[in-house]
């Protein structure tokens, strides 16, 4: 009986995975998810999702109902993120982090460890100064701590800069998509997670293969998938995608 108790208790990490995708399509879900981007946007918080080709997706919409789905069913937390740029991602996860914990984000912006080259904008310093004052701001009205890092990923990890007070429960991969990269990433973060959390693994598709040869890696040994989604762009012949996975508590 006493072990039946704390199975109830401690749900297996599949079985958590499913309330999630359970969540995710929920209506309520759906509402609280649009609401978000709708403010996201008003604040001119953009993902590069809805930049991209002149050509939007559902995958902002998808991306805000699975960080809506996280919040409710993975115990408090904040989030991390690797790859900010004009802040989209980055207002949804602030939007659903519970009061009081922190939301850390990870960008070289124009400083040499910059993975892209000058196409993108990425390294534009006048939008960045905009999208960090916008990203506090928010951050301060929803009592969570915004925590910018002008950096690369590889350079935060190597000092071990993740020190935060607080737990975290979404880590958001969008930076570096090389395979070293993202294993890295993977590496690092997992180590210091503690509770559950959700990775989500953006452009885990055909035009980043380093992504999934991270994902095939012992680096992601034990996720448990949430799920794998794909947007065909009009001009683009293979679609981009995302992908979301459930890392267990730490035993
Ligand atoms: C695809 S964009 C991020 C988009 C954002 N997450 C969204 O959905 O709107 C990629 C970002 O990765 C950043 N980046 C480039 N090299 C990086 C690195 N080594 N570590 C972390 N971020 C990096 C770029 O500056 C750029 O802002």
């Amino acid at each position: 009986m006493e072990e039946n108790q704390a199975m109830s208790e401690t749900p297996p990490v599949v079985a958590l995975a499913e309330e999630v995708q359970r969540a995710i399509a929920a209506h309520s879900t759906k509402k609280e998810a649009s609401a978000i981007l709708t403010r996201s946007r008003e604040l001119g918080l953009i993902s590069d999702w809805d930049l991209w080709m002149g050509h939007v997706t559902e995958k902002p919409f998808d991306f805000a109902c699975l960080v809506v789905a996280v919040a409710h069913i993975l115990p408090p937390g904040g989030s991390i993120e690797t790859g900010v740029f004009r802040g989209g991602t980055s207002a949804l996860l602030i939007q659903c982090a519970t009061p009081e914990t922190f939301h850390v984000a990870i960008d070289p912006f124009g400083l040499p460890s910059q993975s892209y080259g000058p196409t993108h904008g990425y390294e534009l310093w006048a939008p960045m100064r905009t999208t960090i004052a916008r990203l506090a701001a928010l951050s301060e009205h929803n009592s969570v701590t915004f925590c910018p890092y002008v950096m690369g990923a590889r350079e935060f990890i190597r000092a071990d800069l993740l020190q935060h007070p607080a737990p975290f429960r979404i880590v958001h991969l969008d930076g570096e998509h090389s395979n070293e990269g993202v294993t890295e990433e993977l590496q690092y973060f997992r180590r210091k997670l503690r509770g559950p959390a959700v990775i989500i693994i953006d452009d885990h598709d055909e035009h980043s293969p380093g992504v999934a040869s991270a994902l095939d890696s012992p680096a992601a040994n034990g996720l448990v998938p949430i799920l794998h989604r794909f947007y065909l762009y009009p001009t683009v012949e293979r679609p981009f995608g995302f992908s979301a996975w459930l890392h267990p508590a730490a035993s």
